[in-house]
């Protein structure tokens, strides 16, 4: 992997457990979508992270995967989260991991972090009503939250083939757009000159 420090690393986070989550086919797909100047490795530890309580973090301090999901939040330049929509929220499972990085807020790693937003779901809003209950967690925590393009990939099932892969080429085009303007952000914001 180029570790040279002109490129663009960004850590990504699919917000769902299930072993064939669109959401997780789309973050594979912005993986391979990636700009040449730019890097996505993946967080795969969801599924271990416990449930959030205050007590065992002030007694205990983070646990493990937490620890480790904190850790490469705050090493990576960028975030890019695939966003499942429960019940017009974010999955429960997504919103915990957000909560556990969150305390104390001026010190979380997702304060001042570029982060952008995508989603799949197999209704017909694609996930809007949860990226933006998302956004509004993030814009609480100070991340820089990139504004467009929009990923809402409405009827996921008529959009990935029986394999996951991402089959529907707009859809495509607007991750390869969200991921540049996340790229393009991030360059902006910590100064850093485009390639
Ligand atoms: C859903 N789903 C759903 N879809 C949607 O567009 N809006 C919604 O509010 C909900 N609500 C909802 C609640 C619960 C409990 C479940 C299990 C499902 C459908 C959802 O988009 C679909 O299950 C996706 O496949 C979930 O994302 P992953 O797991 O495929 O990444």
């Amino acid at each position: 992997m180029d570790m040279s420090p002109d490129r663009i690393s960004v850590l990504g986070i699919a917000g769902s457990l299930r072993r064939e989550s669109y959401n997780r086919a789309l973050l594979r797909a912005a993986v391979r979508l990636a700009p040449p100047d730019a890097t996505i490795t993946t967080f795969e530890r969801l599924h271990e992270i416990p449930l959030y309580n205050d007590d065992v973090r002030q007694r205990d301090g983070l646990p493990d995967p937490v620890a480790e999901l904190w850790g490469r939040i705050a090493a990576a330049d960028a975030v890019l989260v695939a966003c499942p929509e429960y019940n017009f929220g974010p999955a429960g499972v997504l919103k915990n991991a957000v909560d556990w990085v969150s305390r104390p807020p001026a010190v979380s790693p997702l304060r001042r972090k570029p982060v952008a937003i995508m989603g799949a779901s197999t209704g017909l809003f694609g996930t809007a009503r949860a990226q933006l209950s998302l956004r509004n967690t993030l814009a609480y925590l100070e991340a820089y939250v990139v504004p467009r393009p929009e990923v809402a990939v409405s009827r996921a099932a008529e959009r990935f083939d029986v394999r996951g892969e991402l089959t529907d080429d707009r859809t495509r085009e607007l991750v390869v757009e969200l991921l540049r303007a996340l790229v393009d952000w991030t360059r902006r914001l910590s100064g850093r000159a485009a390639q």
